[in-house]
């Protein structure tokens, strides 16, 4: 029988636990844009008491709860500022410029993920002059994906969010992987997101949920976003069923998803610890994973596109698959239903394609 698939490109792609699948079945329904859905309700009240804010919204994605979030802050015209290879401006097919008709004023993360705040001083914009944007609302992202899911702390986000008080904007926080930094700094939601005005947060990642995202804010702010979900057609029915599994994965302890983030951490870091041993694994230092992204390099700086392919083509034929990244990167995402000896087997086929990509491009990975 041949070996079963580790699918490391992303935790997007895991799948529900079979208590999700027996909810989702059993789940009371209503008709959510009447906003009688029992399953909703109870899942947006619960989103909103465990990150401490007023009111929750359930969206299809975190794009869309990004985007609703940017409509409800923003006028037209407006401008962000926000890393420059945050999701929101990189990922998200520029719906801030499409849709909400918002400019991006960028600042490249640092190694930790953050910008520098003084940079964030920097961008805003003076509201006199009429040649410039308003400046209109302050973005953060909490894990840092490009960073390799760097976790932001509150003290970080507590300065970020006293910037953005004085300049009179709000701060909105693209928390898709929020859970994972709340685990990785032993803290909690509420203290990461207390000086944000608003976050999304992605149920359909590690917490394995198939679907949705969840956006928190004030009462008012999240009235807003709810006519700009219905807007871009947003706005769903019996959708007590994708709601269900959202509230097992955010209960607390180990009867929730949230704790077993730390496995992934784990594994995370041992697949690191040992990729960045091999000769033709470059650009690794395994102390920087902190969370659940592994990003390193193939080959050298001048083969590593080719080899990059090559190495991810005979992975591939060994069952196991990771996805290019910017930057001529590699990336290994780990998740639930990646056990700690999966680990081993995706370091031997690792092994034996590293060895094959040299042999087959003639050129020594070592
Ligand atoms: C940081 C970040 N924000 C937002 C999203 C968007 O989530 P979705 O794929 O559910 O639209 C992603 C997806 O990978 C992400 O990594």
């Amino acid at each position: 029988m041949p070996d079963r698939l580790l699918d490391l490109r992303s935790d997007t792609v895991t799948h529900p636990t079979p208590e999700m699948r027996r909810a989702m079945a059993e789940a009371e329904l209503g008709d959510d844009v009447f906003r009688d859905d029992p399953t909703v309700i109870e899942l947006e009240e619960r989103a909103a008491e465990l990150t401490g804010k007023e009111a929750a919204l359930f969206v299809p994605s975190g794009t869309m709860g990004n985007l609703v979030s940017l409509m409800a802050h923003v006028a037209r015209g407006g401008e962000i500022i926000t890393e420059a290879e945050s999701h929101i401006v990189y990922d998200e097919a520029a719906g801030h410029a499409v849709v909400v008709g918002a400019s991006a004023r960028t600042i490249p993360a640092r190694d930790d993920g953050t910008m520098d705040p003084g940079a964030i001083h920097a961008a805003f914009r003076d509201p006199a002059d009429p040649h410039e944007p308003l400046s209109a609302l302050v973005c953060l992202e909490n894990t840092h994906g490009h960073s390799m899911g760097q976790p932001l702390d509150a003290a970080y986000t507590a300065e970020v969010g006293a910037i953005a008080r004085e300049r009179g904007v709000p701060l909105h926080v693209d928390g898709a992987r929020i859970f994972n930094a709340v685990v990785a700094l032993g803290t909690t939601v509420r203290e990461l997101l207390a000086a944000a005005d608003s976050a999304s947060f992605c149920l359909s990642k590690g917490l394995a949920c198939p679907v949705g995202s969840i956006v928190v804010g004030r009462r008012e702010f999240i009235w807003r976003a709810r006519r700009a979900r219905k807007l871009l057609g947003g706005g769903m029915r019996q959708v007590g069923v994708l709601a269900a599994p959202g509230l097992i994965a955010l209960r607390d302890g180990p009867r929730g998803m949230i704790e077993r983030l730390a496995e992934d951490h784990l594994n995370a870091r041992r697949l690191a610890e040992e990729l960045s041993q091999l000769p033709g694994i470059y650009g690794l230092d395994p102390s920087r994973v902190r969370t659940n992204f592994v990003l390193f390099r193939v080959g050298s700086a001048q083969t590593g596109t080719a080899q990059r392919a090559a190495f991810l083509d005979a992975l591939a034929r060994d069952g196991i698959l990771m996805v290019e990244y910017p930057h001529g990167q590699v990336r290994a995402v780990t998740h639930y239903g990646i056990e700690a000896a999966d680990i081993d087997r995706v370091l031997r086929s690792c092994r034996s394609a590293l060895a094959g990509v040299g042999d087959r491009l003639g050129a020594s990975v070592a």
